[in-house]
């Protein structure tokens, strides 16, 4: 097994600023990332922000700002929201700096000398919005005379113009037969079939340059004067520009191919599609697994609907930054990756939120941690006792938590945060029912040190592997737990190993005074 691990987020447009749904595809990445470097992975985890076309020249026009001065500005507003939300990425990539726009160039001479791009006169339908041409077949039920984007519903235009084409017609039959054969390319299933079913269909060759007169805002196409590159087709290079294959370098040959790139199923197309073919043209190989989530909706008047699109115009965006304000970086990862499967669609509403904060994290969690310290210094002065031999009710719980390892990594490699977080969960609810079950108290006051100190011992190496299975989704949350037991190993020199080995927990520790972790919310 490689010891390597290249996962990528979409690099973002910076034509307005982040809200939940691109928190939630890197919150996701970040959780991956964070549980490789667990496993002893040398990660490469890279996001970044997509800045040329047509969307941002609108949106800078709109703001009265240049486009370099406002994609700096927006930009700014990502990478504070990834500071605030604990996004340990290793590289931000920007597609207006110089290490992208040569691979781009290069890319786009080596389509050209291969003869995989041509120019063509296009005539035909584009929807400024997406930067999509629309071929006559994908609007044929339409029979007004003003036709709209078969994607975004809004008006489209007809357009007559020269551009560069690339050929993605001709590898149209290497990428099904690529997908046949690699069961894990494309995922969940359900995507799969997606795109499977869109293949079955001839494919138009891809429009990758704008006229300059129309769009200046793009790469340069090297070799014509009148042209930059069509926004989609530089995005996508940024997963090779940030790993180093402009000069092909020890990084580029360590990290390429990728292990996922975390997309939202709305950008399926180009990556399942445009991306292999770019790929297979350049003589490289795909990435191992692209993997398509779901969206994050917010509740409409509709009451049998899961809830309606985010959108500006609908007022109905909700902020990350607010609800980080509000309720801490580590709640809202948390609910993100508790409430639904990773693939499908979920509704966010604040009330749904706050109960699970008070459930899973005050009640479980937090009164877990709160009782055992409590109990540490009530009944040994604050350092942790050597264990006795344990008994059945404590060899019960000893075995659910060293089973948790390997469900644990099961689950977390089926990229199933939800279930893997449950499983955490049960753990500690079994924990708390121990304690109501072994009477600690009456153990005081028999005088039972014995089974006192192994009770709390168990206690204190249950919430040590706790503390660091929850630490991909709430870092701070599990740094904050890993202090309050005392424990001196800096957390970062955790592993996952560390999960099944019991035993662990340095007796003679001396435990902090206990602070909530998680204080309830009143609604
Ligand atoms: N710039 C392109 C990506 C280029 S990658 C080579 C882009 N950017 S985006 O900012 O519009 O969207 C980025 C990601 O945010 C997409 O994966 C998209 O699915 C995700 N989300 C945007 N709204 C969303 C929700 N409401 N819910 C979940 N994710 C959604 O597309």
């Amino acid at each position: 097994m490689p010891n390597t691990f290249y996962i990528t987020t979409p690099i973002y447009y910076v034509n307005s600023n982040p809200h939940i749904g691109h928190s939630y595809t890197s919150i996701a990445a970040d959780a991956v990332a964070r549980y490789q470097r667990l496993k002893g992975k040398e990660v490469l985890f890279l996001t970044g922000s997509d800045e040329h076309g047509q969307k941002i020249v609108l949106a800078s026009q709109n703001a009265n700002l240049s486009a370099q001065e406002f994609i700096d500005k927006i930009v700014g507003n990502f990478i504070g929201l990834w500071d605030m939300l604990c996004v340990s990425y290793d590289d931000f990539i920007r597609t207006t700096q110089k290490r992208h726009i040569d691979v781009v160039q290069k890319a786009l001479t080596i389509l050209y000398e291969n003869k995989d791009l041509y120019l063509d006169e296009y005539k035909g339908w584009y929807c400024v919005p997406c930067e999509t041409f629309w071929p006559p077949h994908s609007l044929e039920d339409q029979k007004e005379p003003k036709k709209v984007c078969p994607d975004c519903k809004r008006p489209i235009e007809e357009i007559k113009e020269k551009n560069y084409f690339f050929r993605l017609s001709k590898y149209q039959g290497w990428l099904v037969e690529y997908i046949k054969t690699h069961p894990d390319f494309i995922k969940p299933p359900s995507r799969r079939n997606e795109v499977l079913s869109f293949l079955e269909n001839p494919l138009m060759d891809l429009c990758i340059s704008r006229p300059k007169e129309r769009l200046s805002w793009g790469v340069p196409i090297p070799f014509s004067e009148e042209h930059v590159t069509y926004v989609w087709f530089d995005a996508l290079l940024n997963y090779i520009s940030g790993c180093g294959y402009l000069d092909k370098s020890e990084k580029f040959k360590k990290f390429w191919p990728a292990d996922f790139h975390f997309i939202g199923k709305d950008i399926l197309r180009p990556h399942a599609v445009y991306w292999p073919i770019m790929l297979h043209a350049l003589e490289l190989e795909p990435p191992k697994t692209i993997f398509a989530h779901g969206w994050w909706l917010v509740p409409s008047l509709d009451k049998d609907a899961l809830g309606e699109k985010m959108s500006k115009s609908r007022g109905n965006i909700v902020d990350p930054v607010g609800i980080v304000k509000k309720y801490g970086q580590d709640a809202f990862r948390f609910f993100l990756l508790r409430e639904i499967s990773f693939g499908l669609d979920g509704s966010y509403s604040e009330s749904s939120m706050v109960n699970r904060i008070n459930s899973d994290l005050a009640n479980d969690l937090g009164n877990l941690l709160n009782r055992t310290i409590t109990m540490v210094e009530k009944y040994f002065s604050s350092v942790v006792p050597k264990s006795a031999t344990p008994q059945n009710l404590d060899s019960a719980l000893i075995e659910k938590a060293l089973g948790l390892h390997k469900t644990f990594c099961t689950l977390m490699d089926e990229l199933d945060f939800s279930a893997s977080i449950s499983a955490i969960w049960e753990v500690i609810n079994h924990a708390n029912k121990y304690i109501e079950e072994a009477k600690p108290w009456n153990m005081s006051k028999e005088k039972n040190i014995d089974r006192l100190s192994t009770f709390i011992y168990t206690l204190v190496e249950v919430l040590r592997i706790v503390t660091i299975s929850i630490s991909p989704f709430m870092p701070n949350a599990s740094k904050n737990m890993w202090h309050q037991l005392g424990i001196t190993t800096p957390f970062e020199k955790a592993s996952l190993e560390d999960l099944s080995i019991w035993g662990k927990f340095p007796v003679g520790t001396k435990v902090e005074r206990p602070t909530p972790l998680f204080p309830r919310i009143k609604l």
